[in-house]
């Protein structure tokens, strides 16, 4: 019965093992697994468009390769990812309709425009470093198709890190103006590299239940924390000054106090008011309706298979 089952789903998870997708869940674990997973397949999705504007415009081949990689590597995160919601039951073309119909969010980092090819390197070193902080405790999340795929995502994400932060060190050791255009990246992307891991834990409706279920392992202002203090010596080693006068060294606490975040920012940008969301969704929906051929030739060719079988 029914208080037996929640009691060996409490049991599972007290003893940190790992619910599976024939497991008994209750319904509320298993929709908050397919918001947080679909949002985190939409957000590799629409992450290939800001990257995906320099691949023509990259400086040599073989930054050109690079890019191309990685771009690759955030579909095959995305449809990975997409597929551990249809291990519960989610639907992956209801999900992109969500999605295309503002019905689902994204991560409010890929909202902002990629204005020159220091870019590039920053989303590599800043957003790639922040998704690896987040993204290395799921590999402990109590659900297991989720935290197996980010096991195979985390090795991919620290490629795209250490290149991002490569290309930057070599920016750094060139002209006045290479130096100028990887410190002005830096400016536009620090304060939204500090908003992608959520809203403070105070104002988080998701935050509780999801450590109690331990879908979440740490919260949202623990893992900010965690990546201001692995980034900021970084930013020293690259001589980038990080755009937060606040920001210095708490002996006591051991870590780094810093400064403010703009809430209303963050909560205009999620809304769909960020300088790209319109941009960004009228490309994703552009890209369905233009693929849409592509969908109907494999239904029908698998329909034929299946024919071909049962004779
Ligand atoms: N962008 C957009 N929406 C955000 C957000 C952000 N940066 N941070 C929070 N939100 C939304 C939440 O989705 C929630 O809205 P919803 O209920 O409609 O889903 C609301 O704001 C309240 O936030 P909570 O903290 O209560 O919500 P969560 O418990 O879901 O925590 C989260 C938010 C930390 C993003 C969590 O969902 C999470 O860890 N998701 C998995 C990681 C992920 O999605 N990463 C995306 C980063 S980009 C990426 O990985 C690509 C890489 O290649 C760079």
């Amino acid at each position: 019965d029914r208080s037996e089952l929640e009691r060996q789903f409490e049991d599972t998870i007290g003893r940190d093992q790992r619910i599976e997708p024939r497991d008994w869940m209750p319904d509320g674990y298993r929709s908050t697994l397919v918001r947080q997973i679909a949002q985190h397949a939409h957000s590799e999705i629409i992450g290939m468009q800001p990257e995906a504007n320099w691949i023509t415009r990259a400086p040599s081949l073989r930054r050109k390769a690079i890019l191309l990689a990685k771009v690759q590597d955030e579909a095959g995160h995305g449809l990975y990812l997409y597929s551990a919601t249809e291990s519960l039951g989610a639907d992956r073309s209801e999900l992109t309709g969500k999605l295309i119909s503002g019905k689902q969010k994204y991560s409010s980092i890929f909202n902002y425009p990629t204005l020159t090819f220091a870019d590039v390197g920053v989303i590599g070193w800043l957003v790639d470093g922040a998704a690896i902080c987040n993204q290395v405790p799921l590999c402990r999340c109590s659900y297991g198709p989720y935290a197996r795929a980010m096991i195979r995502i985390c090795k991919e994400e620290s490629f795209h890190q250490r290149q991002g932060y490569e290309l930057l060190m070599t920016m750094m050791h060139g002209t006045q103006g290479q130096r100028r255009m990887v410190q002005e990246a830096t400016d536009r992307w620090w304060w939204p590299s500090l908003m992608m891991f959520g809203p403070p834990d105070a104002d988080s409706p998701n935050t509780a239940q999801s450590m109690a279920w331990k879908i979440k392992r740490h919260t949202n202002d623990e893992l900010r924390q965690r990546f201001v203090d692995m980034t900021v010596p970084q930013a020293e080693a690259l001589g980038v000054t990080l755009p937060d006068p606040h920001l210095r060294w708490n002996a006591e606490r051991g870590r780094y106090d810093f400064g403010e975040i703009d809430w209303t920012e963050f909560t205009a940008v999620i809304k769909g008011n960020g300088p790209c969301n319109a941009q960004r969704v009228a490309q994703r929906r552009r890209a369905h309706e233009e693929g849409s051929w592509v969908r109907e030739a494999a239904a029908a060719h698998a329909e034929k298979q299946r024919a071909l079988r049962q004779v």
